[in-house]
Parts: structure tokens; C-alpha cells; sequence
């Protein structure tokens, strides 16, 4: 035998079963967003490399060692995108929907990061993001985590995830802060590990971020970013949290909560849950002042967020909150004779027709009535509609049911339409 193909490692197939809780959670991500007046856009998957070089920082894990960078035929250098955020700025700038507009898009779609994968973290990810424009005050910060809380509640799932939230400050405040970390790190720096002597001067904020538990240690005495925040800033935190506060959403502020990706000012945020395992984080984001000037566009302020979509479906299957799922066949339609097994599948079309949302598997395939039966219970159908030449003649159907203990009847076809019509509820 041939030998099979494997797919890519870290790149998963999402088979039926799944599909359907998938459907189920972009159904709602859909709704949730319209009823905030969001509009989607939808960009290409793959980008110039320079875009997320220039967007998401040199020295960041993205961009130093998880992108899928490839030459293509004509030896340019393209990425696939492993975020949305830029590729939104860049689709914005380009078709001239930023500047001195306001904007809240969303959008949805597989994104490439190559990290080792573990549960909760993939090669081939997808994320649900959202991202605004032109709205520099807080209260478009306390309408996207507003709408993150929303989500938490449809899904039932908000006692299982807490909201962190911290101020990066304006780049100048910034500036000053990491000039303060830098000289504390160099008075500490033969505690420290190997990665963080080395993002010491290339991203010392990043170093914050580090899982080293002896690093973690030495942190707990080095200089506090909120202590370096400029006045304007600290007036925009404060006013998020009494918005938050107003509409009742609890959170934590961290203080070091940095997020990976170096375009972030102002506020940055994150969902966690305890329910994953390490990769906890379900859904962050912040604000982006001056990541539209940065790529070439008008200084327009940004604010967004994105989740991991597997992430929120795993949640919801092991936690069993995925809710009912929708059967993908209500009725299964077997025949008797020949004659029968022609007319059947145009009577399917006419209660396609009449009775809408019905969901009507026809048999295909032959076989003899007890074949058909069998197929018809495997497949996830109610009842079965049974067409014989008897039936044909009298323009009648007998209905099995399958599921529950009950006499089947042949009923009339305008008695049948009735009968169908409770099942598409
Ligand atoms: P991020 O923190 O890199 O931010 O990713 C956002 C979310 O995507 C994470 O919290 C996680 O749920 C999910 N995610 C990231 N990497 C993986 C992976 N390898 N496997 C599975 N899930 C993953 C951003 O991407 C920013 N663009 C968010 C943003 C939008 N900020 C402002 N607007």
C-alpha cells in the first residue's frame, strides 16, 4: 500500500462533530459583534514579510523565530500572517478607511505561528478579532472588553475566566521606564537566565514576561511601570476602570502584563482561564496608537483584541458548556421499488421547499429496505419517511419513528408537512 500523507504537524483537520460546535461559537462571535454595529473585513493570508517586521517588533518571538517565511517564484518575501492587527492597519491604509474616520471591523481566520505545539497551541491557529479606529478615549477600550464579557456570558463560561488588564503608557513614559529596568537588570544581572540577558537591551519589557520562576524573583524588587506612567495615560487607565467598574466587570491589574508584540501603548488586556492548562490566555488585546503612522498611514488611534479560537472551543467541550448542537439530518427518507426510489428524492425537494430549515437525507446507494432502515438509524434523523408503490399511489407516507417508542403511521402528504415542521424547532 501506498504510503498515507500526514498533515503538517501542528496543523489540525476539524472533522464533523467538532465542525458543528465550531459553527455554533462563529454563529454567535457573529451575532454578538452586529449588535455592536461591527463590520467584517476579510484580508489575504499571506503578506509581505516587512508588514509584521515592522509591525510586531524584530525582537519578538513572532518575528524572530515563529514565522512561515517563504520566497515566492518571483523572490519576494512573503509571510503567512501570523496575527491580524497589522494586516487589518495595512488593509485600512491601502483602501483609505482610516484616516479621520471612525472603524470597528472584525474578522475571523486561520493565522500561522510556528511554536511548539501543545494543547491550546498550534501551527495553524484561528483567530476571532476585532479592531477599532479613530477613537482615542476609553470608553471604545470599555466597549471591546464590554463585548469580550458579553461573549464570556452566551457561552456561559464567565466564571472560568478573569480579565487582567495594564497601562504600557505613551512610548516617551515607556522610553523612561525601560532606561529605569535596564539599570536594575544590569545591577542584577548574574541572576539572571540566558533569554533575558539577551532581551535585557533588545526588549527589556519583555523580560517581564519571563516564566523563569528565579527571574520572576529578581523582578519582584525591580521598578513598577504604573510608577512611570505619564499623567495623560494614567488619566486614561483610571478612566477605564471606572467604566469597568460602572458596568461591572471585574478584573486584576497586572502590572506586568506586556504583551508579546511590541505595537501596544496604553492599555493592553488579557482573558485567562485556569481550565486550559499552560496555555491559558483565551483572549488579549490593547491599544495601538501609533501603529497606523508606523506603517506608512495618518497617526490614527487603534484599540482591538483577538481569541484563540481553539482555545474557546476546547473550553467549551471540556467544561460542557457547548450547549445543543443542531442535528445534521432530521429525516431520512427510505424507499421500496423501484419506481419509489425516483419519485422519493423529488418529493425531498418539495419539503425542502415547503417546510423551511428541514433537514432531509434522501438514501442513495441501493440497497434493500432493511439496509436502508439501518442507514437511516445511524444517521442522526428522527424519522424516517418510507415511500412504497402504495404509498405513491395514494399520495400518502409512512412515518418510523426512530428515536422513540411509537407506533409508525401513514399519514396524508399535507399531514406529513405538519408533522416535519415541529422537528425543525
Ligand atoms: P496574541 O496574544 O498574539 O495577540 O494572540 C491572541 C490570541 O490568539 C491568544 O490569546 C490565543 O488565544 C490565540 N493564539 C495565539 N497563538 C496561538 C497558537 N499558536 N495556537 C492557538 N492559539 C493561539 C494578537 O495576535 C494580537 N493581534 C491581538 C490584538 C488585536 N491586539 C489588538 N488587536
Amino acid at each position: 500500500m501506498a504510503k498515507q500523507i500526514q498533515a503538517v504537524r501542528g496543523m489540525n483537520d476539524c472533522l464533523p462533530g467538532t465542525t458543528q460546535v465550531w459553527q455554533k461559537v462563529e454563529d454567535i462571535l457573529r451575532k454578538t459583534v452586529a449588535s455592536y454595529g461591527y463590520q467584517e473585513i476579510r484580508f489575504p493570508i499571506v503578506e509581505s514579510t516587512d508588514l509584521f517586521k515592522r509591525s510586531i517588533g524584530e525582537v519578538t518571538d513572532i518575528v524572530e523565530k515563529e514565522m512561515y517565511t517563504f520566497e515566492d517564484r518571483s523572490g519576494d518575501s512573503l509571510t503567512l500572517r501570523p496575527e491580524g492587527t497589522a494586516v487589518c492597519v495595512r488593509a485600512g491604509n491601502q483602501n483609505g478607511l482610516l484616516y479621520n474616520q471612525e472603524q470597528r471591523f472584525w474578522y475571523m481566520g486561520p493565522m500561522f505561528r510556528h511554536e511548539r505545539p501543545q494543547k491550546g497551541r498550534y501551527r495553524q491557529f484561528h483567530q476571532f478579532g476585532v479592531e477599532t479606529f479613530g477613537i482615542a478615549s476609553a470608553d471604545i477600550d470599555a466597549e471591546i472588553i464590554l463585548l469580550t464579557a458579553r461573549l464570556w456570558e452566551t457561552f456561559g463560561i464567565s466564571q472560568y475566566v478573569r480579565l487582567e488588564i495594564n497601562s504600557l503608557g505613551s512610548n516617551e513614559a515607556r522610553a523612561q521606564y525601560r532606561d529605569a529596568l535596564v539599570a536594575f537588570l544590569e545591577s542584577h544581572i548574574e541572576q539572571l537566565d540566558e533569554d533575558s540577558k539577551r532581551r535585557m537591551h533588545s526588549n527589556p519589557l519583555r523580560v517581564l514576561d519571563s516564566k523563569n520562576p528565579d527571574v520572576q524573583a529578581v523582578l519582584e524588587q525591580a521598578p513598577k511601570l504604573s510608577e512611570h506612567l505619564d499623567d495623560e495615560s494614567q488619566a486614561h487607565f483610571k478612566n477605564l476602570c471606572e467604566r469597568l467598574d460602572a458596568a461591572g466587570v471585574e478584573y486584576q491589574v497586572n502590572d506586568s502584563l506586556v504583551r508579546g508584540l511590541d505595537y501596544y501603548n496604553r492599555t493592553v488586556f488579557e482573558w485567562v482561564t485556569d481550565s486550559l492548562g499552560a496555555q491559558g490566555t483565551v483572549c488579549a488585546g490593547g491599544r495601538y496608537d501609533g501603529l497606523v503612522e508606523q506603517l506608512g498611514g495618518k497617526a490614527t488611534p487603534g484599540v482591538g483584541f483577538a481569541m484563540g479560537l481553539e482555545r474557546l472551543v476546547l473550553m467549551l467541550q471540556e467544561l460542557e458548556c457547548v450547549g445543543d448542537i443542531r442535528r445534521n439530518a432530521d429525516v431520512y427518507v427510505a424507499t421500496m421499488g423501484d419506481e419509489a426510489s425516483i419519485q422519493a428524492p423529488v418529493i425531498a425537494e418539495q419539503l425542502r421547499n415547503e417546510v423551511s430549515g428541514l433537514r432531509v437525507m434522501v438514501h442513495a446507494g441501493g440497497g434493500n429496505f432493511k439496509k436502508q432502515l439501518k442507514r437511516a438509524d445511524k444517521s442522526d434523523a428522527v424519522v424516517a419517511l418510507i415511500f412504497g408503490e402504495e404509498e405513491l399511489a395514494q399520495g400518502t407516507v409512512t412515518v418510523k419513528y426512530l428515536r422513540e417508542q411509537k407506533e409508525q403511521v401513514t399519514v396524508s402528504f399535507d399531514e406529513v408537512k405538519i408533522l416535519l415542521q415541529a422537528l425543525t424547532v
